[in-house]
């Protein structure tokens, strides 16, 4: 046998994607595209009213049209047996994880709520019979304006419920202390409704195999979590039900709940007993999907002359819907980010008539951040100090909200390689102090935290006759590259290529994993795919030690793919190898399998998180430095420089991390400076539903965003030292160019998005 080179360490190296090739030559197949024989074609109409009932439906146009195989609505609808919309206390909307059922009743709760699916025998065909059904309502008085109700808002039901749930009010220290101190701001800041608006639209191919089987090709972040939904829906055995979820074209929070499309088709299929394919039209993405929900935040803070904060009350009033009660951790940051002997946080929420929010890019603290990271920019120039050295001034090395370490922190060293990179030194103090023609110039920065969270994954490996190695997982991988970097670490693992492990994930059949949102899938995923490795190798060792005959299992190394007995162990060889001269002996995994007679050798593997969240506060870091150009005459800005730097622990693939922070930097230049969902609260109704009135930067609207890590484990969160890049990514991007255009003009917004008319 021959020396093989060793293999490079595959963890931190920037490797290309495994399914980049899929993904830009089509070859990748997304929810919509499986065609299976016989399928047919769903399509939702929605209310053209915002509340009250349906009074009558017309379906019999549609009935007629050519192709149309069923026409649903509440008026024929089969009941699932599962979960029914109303809860035991009707008054109260209903928790998170309760979607709208549909066609269950006459109810409408917000506009575009669907009302009926047609299914035809081609999209075309369903589409023009959907226009054909007719309905008439009994309208309501609707209210979606959160202002206009902010009197109502309430503190959510399961914190009333639990003293100990994190959206209760916090109190260290005394209430409201910022009213007393020396140096004093409020201020209050508002962001509006932005839509993920992902690359690929949701949609479903809903499969009855059987009467009692459901298969699912569905765009979703949790393949068991949406398996878990739909067989409580119609009371069937969960392993009765199967998710498919191979590609995901991007998502960023949409599919982390299951909304009334995929129940519809779900439905229909079961009526025309064929498969039916459903896909959400880009307008039906703005009202049936969810959405970050506007917020209305005022916020207090107070510091000492030279700079210590000394309190901070922090408010938030976000939507829910009616039937819904969505929570999201918008204050989170406030409690742990800055030493202050006294903080405040009230959490409410005010039930609109409109669809349901749900988690969105750095949910709750990339809204969170907006306000606190604009405050401390604001608090700094009152003290007529650097953000950064008002930052540094107040940072903390234990977490002041539950008193304990850090797992690790490398905050300080994000904020260093940031501030040389973007050229911190270039900002002056004085707003409008730099320009360049009519281009006024300014710097701004703003940070961002997201707990390193970490749950239950379950890997399975197997050893294939070819020496190649499968590994299989529930987990999604919606953009970030979650195959790669798994495949990286299995590699490492193994001492084998990356081009001989195959990871296979997306499917509610696999090992099981949690649904991938808030930063979590390397850090479950990762730990679940490296412990599944090592068991394989243990495996591997006992079948070389039988291989070796007579050597002890310690004896016995792996390297490049073989196993490795050192000469002196004294085994016996099973092929016809002399020892002399060689140091040790190698022998290539594919052959263990043989001189074993075995075709494969396979390990599945549970691995948990233990108690180190116990006695460490865990978190990822970031901070975001922006440079930007405002146009004194149209008010237009540009991000000329964007610079974003996170303290995530290991970096298991440099690229596809890097990618990621990219990604959220640019969804931070949409929050920041053009997104917007506007309703006209007469009719309550969306009119920005098309990317014409909601814009979403594009290549021109980005520089070429930077990106750092530090790239230190954390020994805490799991053995590979990952704590999360996802959220962070995003987190503290649009009050960094909001404190931004404030330094160029002088100008501060408070209400995002920064759009011309504010700044002239
Ligand atoms: Mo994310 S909002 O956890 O998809």
């Amino acid at each position: 046998m021959n020396e093989q080179p060793k293999p490079k360490k595959q963890i931190g190296a920037p490797m290309n994607r495994v399914d980049g090739h899929q993904k830009v030559t089509g070859a990748a197949t997304y929810s919509a595209e499986y065609q299976l024989p016989n399928i047919t074609y769903a399509v939702l109409v929605g209310s053209t009213v915002t509340k009250g009932r349906l009074s009558g439906l017309d379906t019999k146009a549609a009935e007629r049209a050519p192709g149309v195989l069923a026409v649903i609505s509440h008026l024929n609808a089969p009941k699932p047996p599962g979960p029914k919309p109303e809860g035991k206390d009707p008054s109260q909307p209903q928790t998170q994880g309760n979607p709208l059922q549909v066609f269950n009743d006459d109810k409408i709760r917000f506009n575009d709520q669907p009302i009926a699916v047609v299914v035809a025998d081609s999209w075309e065909r369903a589409r023009y019979a959907a226009g054909l059904v007719k309905a008439q309502y009994a309208k309501e008085a609707h209210q979606t304006n959160l202002e206009a109700n902010a009197d109502k808002a309430f503190l959510p039901t399961a914190a009333k419920k639990n003293p100990k749930n994190p959206m209760n009010d916090y109190q260290r220290g005394q209430v409201d202390a910022y009213k007393t101190g020396a140096v004093k701001l409020e201020s209050e800041y508002v962001i509006p409704t932005e839509v993920h608006h992902p690359m690929e639209l949701q949609a479903i191919t809903a499969h009855w195999e059987a009467p009692d089987r459901l298969t699912l090709y569905d765009k979703t972040q949790g393949t068991m979590a949406t398996r878990r939904d739909f067989a409580k829906q119609w009371g069937l055995p969960e392993e009765n039900v199967k998710v498919i979820a191979t590609y995901v074209g991007g998502a960023f929070g949409n599919a982390l709940h299951s909304w009334p499309h995929e129940a519809a088709a779900i439905l229909a299929a079961k009526v025309v007993n064929r498969p039916v394919k459903l896909m959400l039209t880009r307008e039906q993405m703005f009202t049936m999907v969810g959405y970050r929900p506007y917020t209305w935040q005022k916020l207090g803070m107070s510091a000492t002359p030279d700079g210590k904060i000394t309190a901070i009350t922090h408010e938030s009033i976000g939507q829910t819907s009616s039937y819904e009660e969505f929570t999201e951790s918008t204050l989170a940051q406030t409690r742990m980010m800055y030493q202050s002997p006294n903080v405040t946080t009230r959490y409410r929420l005010a039930a609109l008539d409109i669809g349901s929010p749900i988690w969105m890019r750095g949910p709750g603290e990339a809204t969170g951040a907006f306000a606190l990271e604009s405050a401390m920019d604001e608090m700094a120039y009152m003290l007529n100090l650097d953000p950064l050295e008002f930052r540094l001034r107040n940072y903390t090395d234990e977490d002041p909200e539950k008193n304990k370490p850090w797992s690790t922190k490398f905050l300080k060293e994000c904020y260093q390689l940031g501030a040389d990179r973007i050229g911190w030194n270039k900002r002056q103090l004085k707003p409008g102090s730099l320009r360049d023609g009519d281009w006024l110039i300014g710097y701004g920065m703003g940070v961002g935290t997201f707990g390193a969270h970490r749950g239950a994954a379950t890997v399975g490996a197997q050893l294939l006759p070819n020496g190649t190695v499968l590994l299989q997982c529930a987990t999604t991988d919606i953009g970030p590259g979650t195959g790669t970097a798994m495949t990286q670490i299995a590699a490492d693992t193994l001492g084998i290529s990356p081009d001989n492990i195959r990871f296979e994930l997306g499917n509610s059949s696999f090992p099981k994993a949690g649904t991938q949102g808030g930063s979590s899938t390397v850090n479950s995923v990762g730990p679940a795919t490296q412990e599944a490795c090592l068991a394989l190798k243990d495996k591997l060792r006992t079948l070389a030690g039988a291989a070796f005959s007579t050597a002890k299992a310690e004896d016995i190394t792996f390297e490049g793919g073989q196993t490795v007995m050192r000469n002196d162990a004294n085994g016996k060889l099973p092929l016809q190898i002399s020892l002399r001269n060689n140091p040790s002996v190698k022998i290539s995994y594919s052959d263990i399998l043989r001189q074993n007679g075995q075709q494969n050798v396979s390990a599945t593997v549970e691995a948990k998180p233990g108690g180190e969240g116990q006695k460490y506060s865990m978190y990822s870091f970031s901070v975001h430095f922006a440079e930007v150009r405002v146009h004194q005459l149209t008010g237009e800005v540009r991000v000329s420089k964007l610079v974003s730097c996170a303290d995530a622990g290991t970096i298991v693939n440099e690229k596809t991390a890097g990618n990621q922070m990219k990604g959220g930097a640019v969804g931070g230049i949409g929050m920041a400076l053009m997104e917007h969902a506007r309703i006209d609260d007469r009719f309550g109704r969306y009119v920005t539903k098309d990317f014409a009135d909601y814009h979403v930067p594009v290549h021109a609207d980005s520089p070429d965003v930077q990106v750092a890590f530090v790239n230190q484990p954390d020994p805490h969160v799991n053995a590979l030292g990952t704590k999360g890049i996802g959220e962070i990514a995003i987190i503290g991007v649009a009050p960094a160019i909001a404190n931004a255009v404030f330094n160029a003009t002088g100008k501060r917004i408070r209400e995002l998005p920064i759009t011309p008319d504010k700044l002239i």
